[in-house]
């Protein structure tokens, strides 16, 4: 499993860990995180954990704290345009009205993709893991990604952005995968690799970002 490199020095010797990603269906991913308060450096270490477990998964380009199933204001993204970055506390402004329409998918809803109109231009401002005010612009995937991370901080997810009728459509197939039932899996299980279709030479889904 390869270390991840991230912009910041890791605060302590304890190795980072790849942790299990919650499921659709598992409560936490409906619920509001907390806002971080303490710049302690349990803040740096979830950071570190977040991008580990986004980059075990082939495609993921942003990862929210409630994935791995800690209600902190926290996420990463590294939409693979140059900017690696993480978000505490993040407050999203979107800067124009100009909209997106485009593949969105989820890390948490394996198996599953729909497009889904966003901002086209947004910015992210917060805090870093050391309580320093940061902020970042993005257009295009990173903008999805700042207003798909922070919604899930909010327990909010892209289906519901959906037509009610299409939210259905893709609620049912969840609900007769493999995986529905299960609160959480390991991103590296055939399982999991094997849903998101990562291993399908035809249909290669690898390439397509899911955060
Ligand atoms: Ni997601």
């Amino acid at each position: 499993m390869a270390r991840v490199v991230s912009s910041e020095a890791v605060s302590d010797t304890e190795p980072q860990a790849c942790r299990p990603i919650t499921l659709w269906g598992n409560p936490v991913l409906r619920r509001r995180a907390e806002p971080v308060t303490v710049f302690d450096a349990s803040v740096q270490r979830l950071v570190d954990e977040l991008f580990e477990t986004m980059y075990a998964i082939d495609s993921g380009v942003g990862l929210a704290a409630n994935q791995i199933g800690e209600l902190q204001r926290v996420f990463v993204f590294d939409c693979r345009d140059g900017l690696v970055a993480h978000v505490v506390n993040p407050v999203v402004e979107i800067l124009d009205s100009d909209l997106q329409d485009g593949g969105e998918g989820c890390l948490s809803l394996p198996g599953i993709g729909t497009d889904t109109v966003r901002a086209l231009r947004a910015r992210v401002t917060g805090q870093d893991a050391k309580g320093n005010d940061i902020s970042y612009e993005g257009e295009g995937l990173r903008a999805r990604a700042f207003q798909h991370e922070t919604d899930h901080l909010d327990g909010k997810l892209y289906i519901d952005l959906q037509p009610v009728r299409s939210r259905k459509k893709m609620e049912k197939e969840m609900r007769s995968s493999e995986w529905f039932g299960m609160h959480s899996i390991d991103p590296r299980s055939d399982l999991y690799r094997e849903v998101q279709g990562f291993d399908d030479e035809d249909f290669d889904k690898a390439d397509e970002p899911i955060e």
